[in-house]
C-alpha cells in the first residue's frame, strides 16, 4: 500500500475518533459541574459514573479513546516525514502534524485537571510551571492556557481549563486538522473505504471501552504512558529545566526538515 493511502486511512481514522471524542465528551458535560468548592467538579464526575445512566460507558469510551487518538496523531506525524520533497508546503504538513500532537497532549491534561481531585490540583500547578518556564512561548501560553493570577486549581481556573476542553481545543485541532486533510484523500479512499473505516473505529472503541472498565484512580498515582518522560523529568529536575528541554525538543521537532535541507544542500 503506497504511503498517500496510508494517510488518507489515518486521517479518516483520527477525525473518527475526534467527533466520537467530540459526541462524549458534549454528553459528559450535560452532568459536569466546573466549580471546585465543596468538590463539586470532582463528586460530579464520581456521580456520572455511578448514577448517571450509561454514565460510566460514556466516561470510560472518553478515557480510552485518548490512548488511540495519540497514537494516531504520532503516526500521523511519521506519515508527514517526507524527506524526498522539502518544501514551504510539506514543511507546514509537518508543523500542522506537531501541533495537532500538542493540542491532544493538551487536551488530555486538561481533561485531567477536570477531575478535580487532589493529582489534579497538584498536576496543574506543575503544569503550570513548566509552560511558564518555556523559552520564548512559555509567558505568552500560560497566559493563554492558566490563570496568571491564581497558582492553585480554583474554580476560576477550572472554569478556563474547561472552556479551553471543551472550546477552544476542539476548534483549533479542528482547524489544524483540516488543513492538514490529504489532497488525494477522495481519490485513495472510496464512500465504502470510508464507511468501513468509520465504523470499524467506532465498533472498536466500544468493545475496548466494555471490555476495559475504567479502574479507580491507582495509588500510588500514575500518569499516562505518554506523559512518563515529563512525569520522570519533573520529580527529578527543577521545573526551569524541564521547561528549557521541552523547548529545544520542541524547537529541533520544527526546524528538523529545514536543517535536513539545509544539510542536503550543503552536500
Ligand atoms: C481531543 C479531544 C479530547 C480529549 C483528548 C479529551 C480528554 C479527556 C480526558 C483525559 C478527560 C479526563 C477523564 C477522566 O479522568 O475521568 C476528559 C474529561 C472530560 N472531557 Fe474531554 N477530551 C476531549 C474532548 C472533549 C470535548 C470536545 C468535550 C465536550 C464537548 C469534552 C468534555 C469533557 C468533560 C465534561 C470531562 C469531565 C468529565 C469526566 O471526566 O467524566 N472533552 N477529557
Amino acid at each position: 500500500m503506497e504511503r498517500n493511502s496510508i494517510l488518507s486511512i489515518v486521517y479518516c481514522v483520527m477525525m473518527t475518533l475526534l467527533v466520537l471524542q467530540g459526541v462524549g465528551g458534549a454528553l459528559l458535560s450535560l452532568n459536569y459541574i466546573p466549580v471546585m468548592e465543596e468538590l463539586q467538579a470532582l463528586k460530579s464526575v464520581q456521580s456520572i459514573g455511578a448514577t448517571v445512566k450509561f454514565g460510566w460507558f460514556f466516561q470510560t469510551l472518553h478515557k480510552q479513546c485518548v490512548h488511540s487518538i495519540v497514537i494516531v496523531s504520532i503516526l500521523l506525524m511519521i506519515l508527514n516525514i517526507r524527506k524526498e520533497e522539502i518544501t514551504v508546503t510539506t514543511i507546514a504538513k509537518w508543523w500542522g502534524s506537531v501541533l495537532t500532537v500538542l493540542i491532544i497532549l493538551f487536551a488530555v491534561y486538561s481533561g485531567n485537571i477536570l477531575v478535580g481531585d487532589g493529582y489534579a490540583s497538584q498536576s496543574y500547578q506543575i503544569g503550570g510551571n513548566i509552560v511558564n518556564e518555556i523559552p520564548l512561548i512559555g509567558v505568552m501560553l500560560h497566559f493563554l492556557l492558566f490563570s496568571s493570577n491564581q497558582q492553585e486549581l480554583q474554580t476560576f481556573s477550572l472554569v478556563r481549563m474547561y472552556v479551553n476542553h471543551i472550546l477552544f481545543l476542539p476548534i483549533l485541532l479542528g482547524t489544524v486538522l483540516y488543513l492538514q486533510k490529504p489532497r488525494e484523500l477522495r481519490e485513495n479512499l472510496t464512500p465504502i473505504e470510508t464507511i468501513i473505516t468509520i465504523l470499524s473505529v467506532i465498533l472498536v472503541q466500544i468493545t475496548f471501552a466494555f471490555l476495559l472498565p475504567l479502574n479507580a484512580k491507582t495509588i500510588p498515582y500514575q500518569p499516562d504512558w505518554f506523559f512518563l518522560p515529563i512525569h520522570y523529568l519533573q520529580q527529578h529536575i527543577p521545573s526551569i529545566i524541564t521547561g528549557l528541554i521541552i523547548g529545544s525538543l520542541l524547537l529541533s521537532v520544527l526546524f528538523l526538515p529545514i536543517i535536513y535541507r539545509k544539510k542536503r544542500e550543503g552536500l
